[in-house]
């Protein structure tokens, strides 16, 4: 088989699983080891045909998949891998730039500049900001934290209770102090409770994980700048929304910001991974990154995107970003943010009209935080039951030491018929199947 005949048979594998996803059982049905045990342990001593391997996709592989592109996948923050950001992937893989210096690939230095700013007009961010992509907002938030501390000297990072749990990560890999702030009944970082003594850095978050509640970030800087520590702002969900100007409350004040990572494989329609760091500081992070040994030495007069963050060798993400913002273009983007909101709405209200069910913290953009009126285990068990039925896949928090139902929306497939049927699914659930 040819390149091309394997490459078509690949093609029409994804679009029928894209057509079809929405039929199969949205969490993985299989035990841990299932998977492994069907596979050989070892590699095949002479090559197989891509057919044979495509085939294997199907029949053992497939089961073991839990469907982050299916239109019920409802758990943690739902994401989509749209089908230009798919393609350019394809493209990607194929021109296999390592782009660490200028040199070793101009096309996509340049249009990663070009389209990190293209995505701060978007969201309406302030000129001039110095953007790159690192593959998460774990490694966003360690680059920015590194320059934080090469910046202010400081020893300790600030962020609410509700910040991710990348941010500890960062702290311990960074030998620096983590320092949690207590939040508001709204699970909003309260600012009078900030110490920022030794502080290198403060992390705002916008935009929770929990329940996307959003840090009062104009208080924060001003305590930020008195105590001329970093301020780097998580919206790494979140910030998507800012494309709608309805949304853009949550903003203010992330113009004071030192650093801001936004996930365009959160809810900006592009495949994991490809997450964007902006800084109004890029000095601070290429003195925390910069490390030139000399077989990198060249007399180019261009930066590289490698001295803005840890990895060396970089992927030609920005390619996926450049493909979902031309073929969505601005009307596109807003008007699948504006239906998840939309849909999370419509799914609030019916909790909130149900007896025996209650809603848990305000719905800022698409999460809805809610419980059944009975216990943790009760509740715990419901997820399990619901999750397990294959019709919809929803994860939990704890919020005030009760157990919590979170249902997220961000998969452009999903409907408002995908959302009545969680709905069905989880009171069916709750009455006992
Ligand atoms: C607010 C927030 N920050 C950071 C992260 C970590 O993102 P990543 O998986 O890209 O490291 C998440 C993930 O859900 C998040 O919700």
């Amino acid at each position: 088989m040819s390149f091309r005949e394997d490459g078509q048979a690949a093609l029409d594998w994804a679009a029928n699983y894209l057509e079809t996803v929405g039929e199969l059982p949205v969490l993985a049905q299989v035990e841990p080891g299932e998977i492994r045990a069907r596979l050989p342990a070892s590699a095949p001593e002479y090559g197989e045909p891509f057919a044979d391997v495509l085939r294997d996709v199907d029949e053992v592989l497939l089961p073991g998949i839990t469907h982050w592109q299916s239109p019920r996948f409802f758990a943690y923050f739902a994401t989509t891998a749209s089908e230009p950001g798919i393609l350019a992937e394809l493209l990607a893989a194929t021109l296999n730039s390592v782009s660490f210096l200028w040199r070793t690939s101009p096309a996509s230095t340049e249009l990663e500049a070009v389209t990190l700013d293209w995505v701060a007009q978007l969201l309406g961010l302030p000129d001039g900001w110095h953007g790159h992509i690192e593959d998460t907002a774990s490694t966003s938030t360690l680059a920015a934290l590194a320059a934080g501390r090469e910046a202010t000297g400081g020893r300790v990072v600030v962020c609410s209770e509700h910040a991710h749990s990348a941010v500890d990560k960062a702290a311990r890999l960074l030998g620096l102090e983590l320092r949690k702030t207590a939040a508001d009944a709204d699970f909003r970082l309260r600012p009078d409770r900030l110490d920022l003594t030794d502080a290198a850095a403060v992390v705002a978050t916008v935009g929770t994980t929990s329940t996307t509640s959003v840090d009062p970030v104009s208080q924060i800087a001003d305590a930020c700048e008195e105590a001329g520590v970093w301020l780097h702002v998580d919206a790494a969900y979140a910030g998507s929304a800012w494309v709608c100007p309805e949304f853009r409350w949550s903003q203010v004040g992330v113009e004071r910001a030192d650093s801001l990572v936004v996930n365009a494989h959160k809810w900006l329609f592009t495949p994991m991974d490809c997450s964007l760091l902006w800084s109004r500081r890029p000095e601070a992070l290429r003195a925390a990154f910069s490390l030139v040994p000399e077989f990198l030495r060249t007399s180019d007069e261009a930066e590289s995107l490698s001295d803005y963050g840890p990895a060396l060798g970089r992927r030609f993400r920005s390619l996926k970003l450049w493909a979902v913002l031309r073929c969505y273009g601005r009307e596109g983007l807003q008007a699948r943010i504006r239906e998840a909101v939309r849909l999370a709405e419509l799914f609030e209200g019916w909790v909130g009209d149900e007896p025996g069910w209650e809603l848990c913290a305000p719905r800022h953009f698409s999460l809805v935080c809610f419980r059944l009126d009975a216990s943790d285990e009760e509740n715990e068990a419901l997820l399990e039951r619901a999750n397990r039925t294959g019709e919809l896949f929803i994860s939990h928090t704890k919020l005030e030491d009760q157990y919590v139902l979170r249902l997220a929306i961000g998969n452009e497939r999903t409907t408002e018929a995908d959302v009545r049927r969680a709905w069905e699914v989880l009171r069916r659930e709750a009455r006992g199947g």
